[in-house]
Order: C-alpha cells, then sequence, then structure tokens
C-alpha cells in the first residue's frame, strides 16, 4: 500500500505545487514508484511535467469516463515518476469540484485506495482555498505538509489550517498526519525569517526550510526535476537538495 501525502495551504504562490512536484520527482529518483495527482483545477503540476496534453484527466476518473488506469500517464523526464493530471484550460474539475462533490466526499480517498497497491508513494498538490475538493483529498492522505512563505500573513493560514483540520478530522471520521511544515524561499539572514522559523517550530512541528532557488522556475520550464536539470554545470543548490532529502526523510 502507497503511503499516501498532500501539499496543502489555504494561500496561493507559497509553493505547494514547486514543492511537492520536487518532493515527488526525488521520490522516484530514489528509485520509489511515485504517483503524482495534480488535484489543483489549475493543473500546474501537469503542465510542468507533461508537455502533450494526455487523453484523460483526473476529472473524467472521479466521473466514471474512464479507468484510473487509463488516466494515469509517465512523465517522460523523470524514471519512475507517474502522474493523474489536470488539465487548466476546460475547468472540467473545477465544474465537478463545485456541483458534484458534495455529494461524495470519498471519492479521492476510494481512488487512491484503487491505486494504492501499484505504488510506493503518492503525492497530491492541491489548489488554494479549503473547499470540497481540498477536504476530499486531505482525507485522502495518510500526512498533510504546510509549505508556506516566511511572512505573517502565512503563520494566519497555518493556525486557520490548524483549526479546520481538527474539524474536519472529527467529521469525516480521517486520521491524517500533519506533523511537517516547510518554510519556502527562506533566508536566514533575515529576522523576520528567523522569527517565522520559530514560531513554526513551537509544539511539535518538524520543520523544513528551502531557500530562494532559480532552478525551480527553470526545470518548470523545462518540464523537467529540478533535480535533473542543469545549466552551465549548474543545477539544483547544495541546500535545495539537503532540504529535499530531509523533507523525504521526515515524510516516508
Ligand atoms: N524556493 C523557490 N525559489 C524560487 N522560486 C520559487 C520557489 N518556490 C516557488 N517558486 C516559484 O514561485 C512561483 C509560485 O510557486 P507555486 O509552486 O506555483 O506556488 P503554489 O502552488 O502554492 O501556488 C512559481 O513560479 C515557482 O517557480
Ligand atoms: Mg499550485
Amino acid at each position: 500500500m502507497a503511503k499516501t501525502v498532500s501539499f496543502h495551504l489555504q494561500k496561493g504562490g507559497v509553493g505547494k505545487t514547486t514543492i511537492s512536484g520536487t518532493f515527488a520527482c526525488q521520490s522516484a529518483l530514489d528509485g520509489f514508484r511515485t504517483l503524482l495527482i495534480d488535484v489543483d483545477p489549475q493543473g500546474n503540476a501537469s503542465s510542468w511535467f507533461l508537455t502533450e496534453t494526455p487523453k484523460y484527466e483526473l476529472a473524467d476518473v472521479i466521473q466514471g469516463k474512464c479507468f484510473v488506469s487509463e488516466a494515469i500517464v509517465p512523465v517522460p523526464s523523470v524514471p519512475n515518476l507517474y502522474i493523474l493530471p489536470t488539465f487548466g484550460i476546460g475547468g472540467m474539475l473545477k465544474t465537478y469540484s463545485e456541483t458534484k462533490l458534495a455529494e461524495e466526499p470519498y471519492v479521492l480517498q476510494d481512488l487512491v485506495s484503487e491505486v494504492s497497491k501499484d505504488f510506493d508513494h503518492i503525492v497530491l498538490d492541491l489548489s488554494p482555498g479549503l473547499g470540497r475538493l481540498e477536504k476530499a483529498a486531505i482525507i485522502a492522505s495518510d500526512e498533510v505538509v504546510t509549505p508556506l512563505t516566511p511572512e505573517v500573513f502565512s503563520l494566519d493560514g497555518l493556525e486557520i489550517f490548524i483549526d479546520e483540520l481538527k474539524r474536519l478530522k472529527k467529521n469525516l471520521r480521517s486520521s491524517v498526519k500533519h506533523s511537517v511544515v516547510v518554510i519556502n524561499s527562506f533566508d536566514v539572514r533575515i529576522k523576520q525569517h528567523r522569527n517565522i522559523y520559530s514560531a513554526a517550530s513551537e509544539g511539535s512541528y518538524k520543520v523544513v526550510v528551502v531557500p530562494v532557488d532559480p532552478v525551480f522556475r527553470k526545470a518548470q520550464e523545462a518540464n523537467t526535476a529540478p533535480q535533473l536539470f542543469r545549466e552551465h554545470g549548474r543545477g539544483l543548490k547544495e541546500k535545495t537538495a539537503e532540504s529535499v532529502r530531509l523533507l523525504s526523510k521526515y515524510i516516508w
């Protein structure tokens, strides 16, 4: 059975797709059969890893238009990495989540358990907000990781999420773990960043910091893993590589 992890924060632009995608790549490059599920109606993870639009997407699977095995495609540039995509254009997933999903809160949980035997690790990239779709994805997961940027508003977001998660676990009888926080675009020289780090470390959270690294954007443009991207001989910063390894150690 695959361990399933989702990356979520209500706020947009904090690095959910970047961190979850890079983390999924690391798992695949470490030799684990890894599935990345694009649960964001904008489909950013899918346009990162795929250059051609496949026949089916996640919304087709949950609406019973195809088998899940028909919609999962290999990521051409990363061995062992597979993706269950979402097409940003067309917005089928958005429409589905706004209409049908209320009656089917366990639809993603069922999907994950169906493919669980075929993979070692499953990673879910979520959209901002905490609506039905995000809730369905969180209860389909063994663990939820919170990526945030080092600003006060992100910490507020974390507190709101902790509160919402309590309710979600009770109402939908989920035992999802929440023990890891990633501070993205972290710079130890900045006092505010250090303060946010201290605040996030309070309680029992394991905190992983990821520096600003131009390789993320470049790898996204080149449709590949940041770990495999090289330009003039340079790739991922050593600090970034270390952070991804630490995150893998905490989660898997
Ligand atoms: N550590 C980082 N260093 C440099 N650029 C980053 C970093 N994290 C994210 N980015 C860039 O910031 C933008 C937003 O990140 P993204 O992962 O799409 O956020 P989210 O999924 O939370 O909306 C992307 O263009 C991405 O390339
Ligand atoms: Mg995203």
